[in-house]
């Protein structure tokens, strides 16, 4: 998810958020469970909504460059991680079990690199606001602290909107725990929230420079985990229709075919901003044509530019705008080409089908398409649609972030 940038207040005082400290992983084998599918209502205009509507983006320039607060120094070679996630219906999203406090509460949360705020559901929302979600509630966690005069809000592309207030408190992804970690507990969340009732919150894994948390922002889960990880990296390895995984602190050689290629990161924004080379259609010739965009786990679709969106679905038999579902639509019967995106010294495939995203109605005869235009946003928003076809690694070396993509056996 992209958070409105207008709502965004950075402030200069991140060296004091340091005071979260990652401690000794539990040691040993680890196990994370499947979250189970539940009847979300998979709306391919909705999803396009929910990233695009009126970000009025106008990247503010000048912002600090947020990890330069990380421990530089990272000498220690500690441990790593890989957390199981799994889709709702139509890869809507994808969930990864949190364990929050002591003892464990157990919180399936969007891991989102587009967003830098870890909130849950919690007990502090008045309960009509909570239908089927598991909350987090500090009174029943011994290590839960509150972070006195600490509020948060955030506001998505959507309108979508949660805020809050926050606590510190011990966090486990796979089997790196982080103690102090700041933990955004919910205290008002918009209807969009309560009616997905099996994400329990956001995980946000963009830079740190993005949160929400005033006076003071705290840093994201994975900045605190950082200092006690192998490698400062993460890696996504989303699957189309089934549980994928992420991985904390390693590259796991086995999730990828080939070489990794590797472009930098613009994290000016705070976003994982990258550069993409150009793009074809199929089996047609490669277009060079050089833009900008975000990789964004916690988007489904995948938003590039208009006369790009426009070539591609000029290869789709029946595909049109259709102005009420607010982007291109196509018989569901169609055959889409496959869309290779080029990165650095590679190229992505992201097959066809992954580009059928999901029918706009019950009859399913009209299909929603999974790549639409980035009108409006100002740049590119690379979603699961085309995550999903890679292995992506986020490198978050202080000095130069960097995006790795690698092709994978799909
Ligand atoms: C869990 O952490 C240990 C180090 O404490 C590491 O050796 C192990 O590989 C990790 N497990 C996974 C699945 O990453
Ligand atoms: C949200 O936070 C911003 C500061 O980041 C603040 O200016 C604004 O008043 C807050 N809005 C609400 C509704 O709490
Ligand atoms: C690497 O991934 C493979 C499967 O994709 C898995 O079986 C293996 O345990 C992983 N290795 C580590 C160290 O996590
Ligand atoms: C990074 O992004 C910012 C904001 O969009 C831009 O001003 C800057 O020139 C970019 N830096 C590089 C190296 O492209
Ligand atoms: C693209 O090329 C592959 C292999 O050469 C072939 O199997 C496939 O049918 C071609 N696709 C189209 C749309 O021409």
């Amino acid at each position: 998810m992209v958070p409105q940038l207008s709502i965004l207040a950075l402030t200069a005082g991140l060296a004091a958020l340091a005071s979260a400290s990652p401690m000794q992983p539990k040691t040993g084998s680890f196990s994370v469970s499947q979250v189970a599918n539940v009847n979300f209502r998979a709306h391919g205009p909705a999803q396009l909504a929910k990233t695009l509507s009126k970000y009025g983006v106008s990247i503010p320039d000048g912002l600090a460059r947020n990890i330069a607060n990380l421990d530089a120094a990272r000498i220690s070679v500690r441990t790593s991680g890989s957390a199981k996630t799994t889709p709702e219906q139509y890869d809507i999203q994808y969930l990864t079990p949190v364990d929050i406090g002591s003892p464990p509460q157990t919180l399936n949360l969007d891991f989102d690199s587009g967003s830098s705020d870890l909130w849950v559901f919690s007990s502090k929302m008045p309960s009509n606001s909570v239908q089927g979600q598991t909350i987090y509630d500090p009174s029943k966690s011994k290590t839960a602290k509150e972070v006195k005069g600490a509020s948060w809000n955030i506001t998505y592309g959507d309108k979508s909107t949660s805020k809050g207030v926050v606590y510190r408190d011990t966090v486990t992804v796979g089997n790196v725990t982080v103690q102090a970690q700041g933990v955004e507990a919910a205290t008002q969340v918009s209807d969009q929230f309560t009616r997905d009732a099996s994400n329990d919150g956001l995980l946000g894994l963009a830079f740190s420079g993005l949160n929400t948390v005033q006076p003071q922002q705290e840093l994201t889960w994975f900045d605190n985990a950082v200092k006690s990880l192998d490698h400062p990296v993460w890696t996504a390895d989303l699957k189309y229709h089934k549980a994928g995984t992420y991985d904390f602190g390693v590259i796991n050689k086995s999730k990828y075919a080939g070489k990794i290629s590797y472009v930098n990161a613009n994290s000016t924004t705070g976003f994982w901003m990258f550069g993409m080379s150009g793009y074809s259609v199929g089996n047609s010739t490669f277009k060079p044509s050089p833009f900008q965009g975000i990789a964004d786990t916690g988007t489904t679709l995948a938003l590039i530019p208009s006369p790009i969106v426009q070539d591609y679905y000029k290869a789709v038999s029946g595909a049109k705008v259709d102005p009420f579902q607010g982007g291109y639509v196509f018989p569901c019967s169609a055959r889409l080409p496959n869309f290779v995106l080029g990165i650095g010294q590679t190229k992505i495939t992201i097959p066809g089908k992954y580009i059928n995203y999901a029918p706009i109605d019950k009859s399913g005869k009209t299909c929603f398409g999974g790549l639409q235009s980035d009108d409006g946003v100002g740049f590119s928003i690379i979603g699961d649609v085309a995550l999903k076809a890679a292995f992506v690694v986020f490198d978050a070396t202080p000095a130069q972030p960097r995006l790795g993509w690698a092709q994978k056996r799909l």
